[in-house]
């Protein structure tokens, strides 16, 4: 039987514009697009494991707007239980400027808005939906002090935690460390929270066993077009992903979290979900967009068909 998933976290409508080259300081470009797409770390994940064919709920916050509406309505088509949204009456739908280059590359300025009412008494009044879950997954777009709430009552209530740590933070405190069990950051993510230096797969490998040392029990670094690299206290692999050419990275770690979860709560193994994993993100990187990106169970599926695993 299929577990339930929580996702905790941020919903922002992103403000996607094309272009060339990326503004240098004090420069201007002109932009070859502009277009409104849903997004948000948490959102996205959510999405994800709609899509994928997961049993999934999520927690919330956006405002009582136009941009509340798009977020609410392509979840629920996604298949996301979004019944339990906080509507806030004083702030707007979190937003992103997201700044996509012709080579793939982004550089993305979120604006929180509601998600800041994404807080610990929000949390408190929808308990129930926290203890009923499996898996709860989360990222660093809602305050903080709501993120260390939900982790710890998502560890006392005996759930599997799963935190994507983005945008990633100077540093987590041990007690949050300690409660993991996984933590997904991309290597830029794990090289800051490390406090390190280095691009190399040994210095990830280091810079995972630092948080392993902490109490995370295991570390799962997304490693871009290298696929994803585990390490926990039997093993440090690389899985290599499949060679694509991107278009569009926005939202391919997301895609990677929500299709982890997605797999080991069907009960596959580490290892199996985040070959999972790696081939959707894959897919996603090939397309423009936060939620439009993300395929459907079924393209994933037809391609993992194909591979030798
Ligand atoms: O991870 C991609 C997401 O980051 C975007 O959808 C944007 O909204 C920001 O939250």
């Amino acid at each position: 039987m299929k577990k339930k998933i929580l996702v905790i976290g941020s919903l922002n409508v992103d403000m996607v514009i094309e272009m060339k080259n990326m503004p240098l300081v004090g420069e201007t470009v002109l932009g070859t697009q502009l277009t409104y797409i849903p997004g948000g770390k948490g959102a996205n994940q959510a999405c994800a494991v709609g899509k994928l064919g997961g049993d999934v709920k999520m927690l919330g916050c956006v405002g009582e707007d136009e941009f509340g509406d798009i977020q609410k309505d392509n979840l629920s088509a996604c298949g996301v239980d979004t019944s339990y949204f906080k509507r806030s009456k004083t702030k707007k739908t979190g937003t992103a400027s997201i700044y996509v280059d012709e080579r793939g590359n982004n550089s993305i300025v979120v604006v929180a808005g509601a998600n800041q009412e994404c807080d610990i008494s929000y949390l408190r009044e929808h308990d129930d939906i926290i203890k009923e879950c499996d898996y709860v997954i989360l990222q660093m777009e809602i305050p903080y002090d709501a993120i260390f709430y939900a982790v710890n009552r998502a560890k006392e209530l005996g759930k599997t935690v799963i935190l994507n740590p983005a945008p990633a933070p100077e540093k987590l405190p041990d007690e949050i460390l300690a409660k993991l069990d996984y933590i997904t950051p991309n290597e830029t993510e794990l090289m800051k929270l490390c406090g390190r230096d280095g691009a190399q797969i040994d210095d990830f490998i280091e810079g995972a066993k630092m948080l392993l040392q902490k109490g995370v029990k295991n570390v799962l670094v997304t490693l871009g077009e290298r696929g994803a690299l585990l390490v926990n206290a039997n093993m440090a692999e690389v899985f290599p992903t499949r060679k694509v050419v991107s278009v569009d990275t926005t939202a391919a770690g997301d895609c990677f979290n929500g299709a982890f979860a997605v797999a080991l709560a069907e009960g596959r193994s580490q290892k199996e979900a985040i070959v999972f994993a790696n081939v959707s993100s894959s897919i996603a990187v090939t397309r423009n967009g936060a939620q439009t990106s993300i395929p459907r169970r079924e393209e994933t599926d037809e391609l993992l068909k194909n591979m030798d695993i």
